[in-house]
């Protein structure tokens, strides 16, 4: 099968080494062209890169030559999906140009995730918006598929099953990782043995996201905690429905909420439950298969028509490249690009 031409841009920052590590084997896609800020350029990945991530860097990456962000060479080298991690002012610039330029691209940043007929793609909880692409010319022209903010991927993975019960209010707080800021990210002075109970902007795009994304109503407060632990965000919930619950209900939908093409980024139960005390934690982060891409839930309450847990996402996987890259899954097996 001749794989699908990618390029990688924002490949040196935290999101854009996990999707330098989950594309480095991927069955449809193949790297041909990354890109960081214009200091790295004709840089070795991995001289220049500062790993982050909690395992070695995949051999085949390092030798990698970082490129000059030029949209003529990246046509020329045969270059199909774009997958962005870049800053969003950067990304606000970038992106629209790269889709006027005929790219398909998959994005992280915030910039475009607003606009209407750009969706913000989970495909287990609103595969039907991938069409959305239509709207912006496709196939004709390219298109800008976004993901959504790492705390609202796993909120609207854990809630989902629960909409056809009606979401009357959504309580959360979260408790996240530095990594969710990027690298450099934090000051070490302020996060070391600490944490701050304010993340700019990030409460806002919350309310905003999960309201997209499921097309719910519902009353939203959020409080959104920054802690000093390396990976995942672990978010405690409550949700109101229009319906009473029992728990066994609860974790049956848990269950039973399955994708349901198979891509090669989805887990076989891609939200699990665990009654096991003190469960989950950020600890387990990059559990599951494919790592990192299960949404954990644990410590599941009811009072009446509400229901309490606690869940964990990895951010920088479920939450960011591996979720971009499970969109695009979503887009080329829907679109059947493999077969043309
Ligand atoms: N971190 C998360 O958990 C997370 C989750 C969901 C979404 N996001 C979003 O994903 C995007 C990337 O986040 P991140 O955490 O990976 O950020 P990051 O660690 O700061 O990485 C940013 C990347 O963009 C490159 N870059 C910066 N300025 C540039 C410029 N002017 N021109 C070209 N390239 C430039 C950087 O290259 P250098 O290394 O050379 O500076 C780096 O490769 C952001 O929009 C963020 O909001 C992040």
């Amino acid at each position: 099968m001749n794989k699908i031409k990618a390029a990688v841009i924002g490949a040196t920052g935290a999101v854009g080494q996990v999707f330098m590590w989950r594309l480095a084997n991927h069955p449809w896609f193949e790297v041909e062209y990354i890109t960081a800020s214009a200091a790295r350029v004709n840089h070795l990945y991995g001289s220049t890169v500062h790993w982050l991530l909690p395992f070695e860097m995949p051999s085949s990456i390092r030798g990698r030559v970082i490129d000059e962000f030029s949209i003529e060479t990246m046509k020329e080298r045969g270059v199909k999906i774009v997958f962005s991690a870049l800053p969003a002012n950067v990304a606000a610039e970038a992106e629209p140009l790269l889709r006027d330029n005929g790219f398909f691209v998959f994005s992280n940043a915030s910039a475009m995730r607003y606009y209407d007929d750009v969706p913000i793609l989970i495909p287990e909880t609103n595969i039907e918006t991938l069409s959305l692409i239509e709207q912006q010319g496709y196939p004709e022209k390219g298109f800008v598929v976004t993901n959504a903010n790492c705390v609202t991927a796993g909120l609207a993975m854990s809630i989902a099953p629960f909409k056809k019960y009606g979401i009357k209010e959504i309580a959360v707080c979260s408790y996240q990782s530095v990594s969710g800021a990027g690298y450099p990210g934090l000051s070490s002075f302020d996060i070391t043995d600490n944490c701050i109970p304010f993340i700019k902007g990030e409460e806002e795009k919350i309310e905003k996201e999960i309201k997209k994304i499921l097309s719910i109503d519902p009353l939203v407060d959020v409080y959104c905690v920054r802690v000093p632990v390396m990976f995942g965000h672990l978010e405690a919930v409550w949700l109101t429905l229009e319906e009473e619950l029992s728990l066994e209900q609860v974790k049956d939908e848990w269950d039973n909420f399955k994708e349901a093409s198979h891509l090669p980024s989805t887990p076989i139960n891609p939200v699990l439950y665990s009654a096991v005390d003190a469960f989950p934690q950020q600890k387990h982060a990059f559990w599951g298969e494919p790592q990192g891409m299960v949404v954990y839930t644990g410590r599941l309450k009811k009072r009446a028509n509400k229901i309490g847990f606690v869940l964990l996402v990895n951010n920088l996987v479920k939450g960011a490249a591996g979720g971009s890259i499970q969109n695009a899954e979503a887009f080329v097996e829907k679109y059947k690009l493999l077969e043309n």
